[in-house]
């Protein structure tokens, strides 16, 4: 089982032909609002990738709460540990330019006053085979959950974003570090892929660096040098949560038992997969398309709606 103890977001899209620099107004050409945020995301693409999911974080009373639960559910994810809190719910203002990049300002909302995990929680966290984390809940409580999950044996994979000075006693609870090529410069302040690889691997026994599409340099226990596995060539229109697609299916390969090479391929087509559709929730593969694709079958984008 892999249980999930982070963010739930109300994503506010807008799509653009490029974003607006300071002081600029642009045109849009649509605005969708999809439920997202890095945890529930991750969340839904394990789910979605084949495995049993339970996600742990908070929503607000507002009208966003019952929705993103009703979408965490319909994705096959148990939301039972999932609170409802006074006030307001996480949002994300997120632009997604014609090349289908991204900028997102997150608010936090109800996932800031998730300040520890509760007795319920650290109990479903020590009965699952893996804890994913992000941070964007405060720090100190994703602290103490990383450090439970290790003091119960469950392995811990840490998406370090977004990015901010990483606790020691953080780090030495991760087993799984996966950073983008920005974070990991900025957390290790080494803007040398290579270097930055070495270094976090000092602290954490296997750690990934996602390069978006030129794929992704991973060095894991007993798998000697570094290697650099490609991503599937796909045309993209919306990369939002393509990282969170590609952790959350790590995450189910891992459980599975997968050696390391191979669950990092199937991560990266679940996020070939995922930056065909817009929008967060609502791109992320079923485990049969990753199959399809990782077949050479490359399904239409649109397939499992
Ligand atoms: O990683 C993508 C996610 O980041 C979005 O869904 C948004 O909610 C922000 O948390």
């Amino acid at each position: 089982m892999i249980s999930v103890f982070g963010s739930v977001n109300m994503d506010l899209v807008a799509y653009v032909e490029s974003a607006p620099a300071l002081g600029e107004t642009v045109t849009g050409r649509a605005f969708r609002t999809v439920p997202g945020g890095k945890g529930a995301n991750q969340a839904i693409a394990a789910a979605r990738a084949g495995a049993e999911v339970a996600f742990l974080g908070a929503v607000g009373e507002d009208a966003f709460g019952p929705q993103m639960r009703r979408t965490l559910a319909e994705s096959g994810v148990d939301v039972t540990g999932l609170r409802t809190v006074p006030g307001v719910s996480g949002i994300a203002q997120i632009v997604v330019d014609d090349q289908g990049g991204n900028s997102i300002i997150v608010v936090p909302g109800a996932n800031g006053t998730v300040t520890a995990p509760s007795e319920a929680e650290l109990e479903v966290i020590a009965r699952s085979d893996v804890l994913l984390l992000q941070l964007e809940l405060p720090i100190e409580a994703v602290t103490a959950a990383a450090r439970a999950a290790r003091a119960a044996g469950t392995t811990v994979i840490l998406t370090p974003a977004p990015v901010q000075p990483l606790p020691g006693e953080l780090l030495d609870a991760v087993d799984i570090l996966v950073a983008n090529e920005h974070e990991a410069a900025a957390i290790t302040g080494r803007p040398d892929h290579e270097e930055a690889l070495r270094e976090l691997k000092a602290r954490v026994d296997w750690v990934i660096i996602t390069l978006g599409s030129r794929g992704a340099l991973t060095a894991a226990p007993g798998t000697g040098p570094a290697l650099h596995v490609e991503a599937p060539k796909v045309r993209a229109v919306d990369t939002t949560a393509a990282g969170d697609t590609f952790v959350g299916a790590l995450a189910v390969a891992h459980v599975e038992r997968w050696s390391p090479d191979r669950a990092v391929r199937f991560a990266g087509a679940a996020a070939a997969l995922s930056v065909q559709r817009e929008g967060a929730s609502t791109s992320m593969p079923t485990r049969a398309e990753i199959d399809r694709s990782l077949a050479g079958d490359v399904p239409p984008p649109d397939e499992h709606r």
